[in-house]
């Protein structure tokens, strides 16, 4: 494969957007970066092109010549059911006229309930709307793949943490603490979790995109060893120098908040994750790519940094 050719990134202002511009560009490829606005992403070495990527003409004509297209874009969540199925297609219609690999940053939502770890074999069973969303943009691209129309690979993350990251785990707990505050926990603190750390799935997604040889093959981001929700709030409380107290919310709570909060509404819809363990299994994508994850203790340390500055 062509490792150094270009690389358009489709949301390339968002978190994990930003995150895999720049380790592309480390690893020495050509990289066209997208957003709607044409905004700066923190790369200066990046091409810059405003595109609307529900646009398939737009689109097709900014990935001409591209070796992957890295779909990294999200709707804001309340308009996901409107607009996510026309971005992913737009993804899909560009890849096919171009040639180009998609590389899908994807989640576990499609997984639904499950009693053990995560890995790539399990089947699609989503609970709740979110889930089911999901889990069909996942089968429109892979249908897509086995039809020979596009090249793919999809990586998938748990519930994300880092700097500037926003999940059910990002803001009410290492927020909290670093204000000294009780950190809020959806679901129960005691379960183990594997939080996928912001840079790791970036540098999943570089990876995949430059040196995956096959096509229609999903990718887990290496974890470290489970965590607890606790563990991790003491890991943080501990860095902040603050004593470590942990609030847990639970579903009945969320839904009650779901009322008059639209995000607790969504938030209720996806809190059985922390009612059971939360571990996704990645140890294939560090035998192939030779990956590893970063320790939960540099990356809480990243984030309380951001919370400083
Ligand atoms: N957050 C998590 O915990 C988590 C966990 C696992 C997987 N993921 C998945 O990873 C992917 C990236 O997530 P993220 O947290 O990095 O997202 P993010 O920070 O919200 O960034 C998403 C970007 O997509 C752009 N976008 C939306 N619609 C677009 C369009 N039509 N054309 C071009 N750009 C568009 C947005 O641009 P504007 O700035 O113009 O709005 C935004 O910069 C998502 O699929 C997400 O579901 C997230």
């Amino acid at each position: 494969m062509d490792t150094q050719g270009l690389h358009v990134v489709v949301g390339a202002g968002g978190v994990t957007g930003r995150l895999v511009v720049g380790h592309l560009l480390a690893a020495g490829c050509r990289v066209r970066a997208l957003t709607r606005d044409g905004r700066a992403v923190g790369s200066p070495a990046a091409e810059l092109r405003a595109v609307d990527a529900s646009d398939p003409v737009a689109l097709t004509e900014a990935a001409e010549g591209a070796v992957a297209l890295h779909h990294c874009a999200m709707p804001p969540i309340g308009r996901w059911l409107s607009d996510f199925p026309p971005l992913t297609d737009s993804i899909i219609d560009a890849a096919s006229a171009t040639g180009a690999r998609v590389v899908y940053a994807d989640d576990t939502w499609m997984y639904g309930r499950v009693s053990g770890p995560m890995t790539p074999e399990l089947p699609s069973r989503p609970v709740g709307r979110l889930g089911v969303l999901r889990a069909w943009l996942a089968e429109r691209l892979s249908h897509a793949a086995a039809a020979g129309r596009i090249r793919l690979s999809i990586v998938r993350a748990g519930e994300l943490y880092g700097p500037h990251v926003r999940s059910m785990i990002a803001g009410t707990v290492f927020g909290n603490v670093h204000r000294g505050r009780a950190a809020r926990w959806f679901g129960d603190p005691d379960l183990p979790i594997t939080p996928t750390y912001v840079d790791d799935f970036a540098r999943t997604i570089a990876a995949v995109g430059q040196h995956d040889g096959e096509s229609g093959r999903i990718w887990h981001v290496p974890h470290p060893r489970p965590t607890t929700g606790r563990e991790l709030i003491a890991l943080a409380a501990a860095q902040a120098g603050h004593r470590a107290r942990v609030t847990a919310t639970t579903r009945w709570q969320l839904r009650a908040l779901g009322a008059v909060l639209p995000l607790a509404r969504e938030g209720a819809e996806l809190i059985y994750q922390f009612e059971q363990p939360f571990i996704v299994d990645g140890s294939a994508t560090t035998e192939v790519f030779g990956l590893t994850a970063t320790p939960y203790a540099e990356g809480v340390r990243a984030v309380l940094a951001s919370h400083s500055g």
